[in-house]
């Protein structure tokens, strides 16, 4: 069977991609930004995932407003990146996973979740700086990725309980798949930012980081605030954070945060990253360095135990 190990999120601000791709990483300013993630690459390294799903939405690369999915599921063999406006980044391609995404969309479909089945697809800096940020930049990607692009760029994006519930379907239909495969799903990304008008640049930290708070213990509370909370309290295009909510649906209820980063600003935007696993699915940090469970002692052992005490107390 399949199993969801572990759940990411990432922001997914273009301008790391820049800073990657124009070698500017050990600036003062970049270094800042990517230290934050060297215990995520050791990470992602030790739990070697087998296949990627990866929540994020895409910036007008592979859909213009023409057409605008709510759910579009990435079912193709692979999914070049996308030119946008500086020619593709010099990223490898992501190569899908045709079998699980098709099984993906089955059951979600047929759990009432109508997701748009996309074959063809190019990705945007909403997938491929996320990428960047938890394997480096190898020459090839080591897992094959699921994409799911979600439109919170044109109104009215999906609600949080809708993804959430969307999470949930997810995980129920990578359970039924009968391949032993171990999945980590991403959801990327925020925190607060606004690009453009009159509040360009605002930042909210409180707000993130009652939210990264709750995204640990108490998800469901996220699933209720409403689109025009997330507008007021953390800029137009903290709308984005709906898309962790399916990561998280798609997580068990208790789970272990293994780590945490949050700095402001890159570029526009509060980056926040989290990894959570599953409890006692686990495979990563957090399942190999716990402590061995104590042996609880059996009743007969106990029953011998207080024997011998009265044994010697008698003798003594
Ligand atoms: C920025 C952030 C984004 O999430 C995005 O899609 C575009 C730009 C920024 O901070 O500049
Ligand atoms: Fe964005």
């Amino acid at each position: 069977m399949a199993r969801i190990v572990a759940g990411v999120t990432s922001s997914h601000v273009p301008a790391i991609g820049a800073a990657i791709d124009n070698h500017q990483t050990e600036e003062p300013y970049w270094k800042r930004v990517f230290s934050g993630f060297e215990k995520s690459k050791e990470w992602m390294a030790k739990t070697k995932p087998d296949v990627c799903i990866v929540v994020y939405n895409d910036h007008a690369s592979a859909f213009s407003v023409e057409i605008v999915p709510t759910f579009a599921l990435g079912c193709a063999a692979e999914f070049p990146p996308a030119d946008e406006g500086w020619g593709p980044r010099p990223v490898p391609v992501v190569k899908g996973h045709p079998q699980l995404a098709a099984h993906i969309a089955q059951s979600v479909i047929l759990d009432e979740f109508d997701i748009t089945v996309v074959n063809k697809m190019e990705v945007d800096h909403g997938l491929t700086v996320p990428m960047n940020l938890l394997f480096g930049s190898p020459k090839q990607w080591p897992c094959p990725v699921i994409p799911l692009a979600v439109n919170v760029v044109l109104y009215p994006p999906p609600t949080g309980h809708r993804c959430f519930m969307l999470g949930r379907a997810i995980r129920k239909a990578v359970e039924s798949y009968p391949e032993d495969l171990r999945v980590v799903i991403f959801g990327t990304g925020g925190m607060s930012h606004q690009i453009s008008g009159p509040r360009a640049g605002l930042i909210n930290s409180k707000f993130d980081k009652a939210f990264l708070d709750n995204l640990t213990k108490d998800p469901k509370k996220l699933t209720r605030i409403p689109h025009l909370e997330y507008m007021r309290e953390a800029g137009a295009e903290g709308i984005e954070m709906v898309m962790w909510l399916i990561m998280r649906g798609a997580l068990d209820d208790k789970v272990e945060e293994v780590y945490r980063f949050y700095t402001v600003p890159a570029s526009n935007t509060a980056v926040g990253h989290i990894i959570l696993e599953n409890r006692g699915r686990g495979s990563g940090f957090a399942s190999r360095h716990k402590a061995p469970a104590k042996r609880k002692p059996a009743a007969g052992r106990l029953k011998r135990a207080a024997a011998l005490a009265k044994a010697e107390r008698i003798r003594g």
